[in-house]
């Protein structure tokens, strides 16, 4: 993972405060930084007004779909006739989104400690943190293969073993302590642009920059600037082409988007893409788009848990014209099948894993169609493909 930088004076550090302190990620060291103080101060608290509380700040989830953290955590049932469970979600398998693996690595006691004000708050008894399965033993918290469910009923009905349960990101629940400790007022001043939009975010930059890395902006900092001078911008020489703003499974920005846009839920939307888990994946001009969308759509068939048929083969079907393009091998027609396999795979299936394989290849065939068409023409040489 390499070791943290040192915070650009823009950076509004929160959460990344104590990156790089072996120290803070101690208990000891946590407790000697505040930590724990908010949770005392919650535990002292009415459930509903921690809720409440989270509601005011306008935090939203930062695990990709922005959904308000609050609000949220009221779902969960009022009257408590059996367990109650959170999960954490610490997955974070998505290409490019690489923040809450260094928040656990830095300050685990913040996810701790923010998990233990969210399990009072929902009134659960037990917490899980999900981490992936690849890295340790591939064993769910049920003991079952990790299938996406069908909604409803929604997780604040019947989540885990069938009970009550709020699923959060690592980084919303990292964010809880500082929102408890300092108030929702307080909370909300950390905004640029669209009041909707508050707080800090980590941004995971990589890609063609010369200094990748995670980044701690307040909502609505201009996207340019994190590029070109926080991230310290192209390689010499080098232009840039295009940008993922969120993550893979967003549309693709063109250069004009990149340098026009506010990095906050309002603003990314605005010009056509969505903030999602804020993993911002940047290209220059030597970018084959193709290739990169190929590799996108590889990922998804990977991931892709195959229960529903237009997933399993969509992004398996989507791969292998990607491919056969790449190949030489492809024909005009084929960017119709692929906007129309896309058009299939978006909106009709029990997570959005396939939309998200879709998303990509359109925006892409939309604003890089001369690429696609240079490989099928034969204007560009073909590659070999591992
Ligand atoms: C295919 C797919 C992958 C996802 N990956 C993650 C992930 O790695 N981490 C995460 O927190 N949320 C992920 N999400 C979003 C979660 O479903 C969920 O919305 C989130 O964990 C809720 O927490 P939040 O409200 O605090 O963001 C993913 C969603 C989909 C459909
Ligand atoms: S969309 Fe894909 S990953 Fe999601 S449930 Fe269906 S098959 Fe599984």
């Amino acid at each position: 993972m390499g070791y943290p930088h040192k915070p650009h004076p823009k950076e509004t550090v929160l959460l990344s405060q104590y990156f790089g302190e072996a120290d803070a990620r101690t208990y000891k060291g946590w407790v000697k930084r505040g930590g724990y103080e908010s949770l005392k101060k919650a535990l002292a608290m009415d459930p509903a007004a921690v809720t409440d509380e989270v509601k005011n700040s306008g935090l939203r989830g930062r695990g990709g779909a922005g959904f308000p953290t609050g609000l949220k955590w009221t779902f969960m049932p009022k009257e408590k006739k059996g367990p109650h469970y959170l999960c954490v979600n610490a997955d974070e398998s998505e290409p490019g989104t690489f923040k809450d693996r260094e928040i656990m690595r830095w300050t685990p006691h913040a996810l701790l400690e923010g998990t233990a004000i969210a399990a009072h708050a929902i009134r659960a008894e037990i917490a899980y943190i999900y981490i992936r399965g690849e890295f340790t033993e591939p064993w769910t918290i049920e003991g079952k293969r990790g299938n996406p469910r069908i909604k409803p009923p929604f997780p604040a009905v019947a989540g885990v073993f069938g009970k009550p349960t709020t699923i959060n990101n690592v980084e919303t629940l990292a964010a809880v302590p500082h929102i408890i400790k300092n108030g929702a007022e307080w909370y909300k001043k950390f905004c640029l642009s669209n009041p909707k939009s508050t707080g800090t975010k980590l941004f995971s930059v990589c890609g063609h920059v010369q200094k990748p890395g995670n980044y701690e902006v307040t909502m609505g900092f201009p996207l340019k600037d994190l590029i070109y001078e926080m991230c310290g911008g192209m390689r010499p020489g080098r232009t840039l082409k295009a940008c993922i703003p969120g993550g893979s499974s967003v549309p693709i920005f063109d250069r004009a988007e990149t340098e026009s846009c506010l990095l906050d839920y309002e603003g990314v939307a605005e010009k056509g893409s969505l903030l999602g888990s804020g993993g911002v994946i940047v290209f220059d001009d030597t970018t084959d788009m193709v290739y990169q969308i190929m590799r996108l759509a590889r990922f998804y068939a990977h991931e892709s848990c195959a229960q529903c048929t237009q997933c399993r083969e969509g992004t398996a079907w989507t791969t292998k014209i990607l491919e056969r393009i790449l190949a030489g091998q492809g024909q005009m027609k084929d960017l119709d099948l692929l906007l129309d396999l896309a058009d299939n795979m978006t909106g009709k299936t029990i997570c959005v894993l396939s939309d998200s394989c879709a998303t990509p290849v359109v925006s892409g065939i939309k604003k890089f169609k001369n690429e696609f068409e240079a490989y099928i023409s034969g204007k560009k040489k073909p590659l070999v493909l591992a």
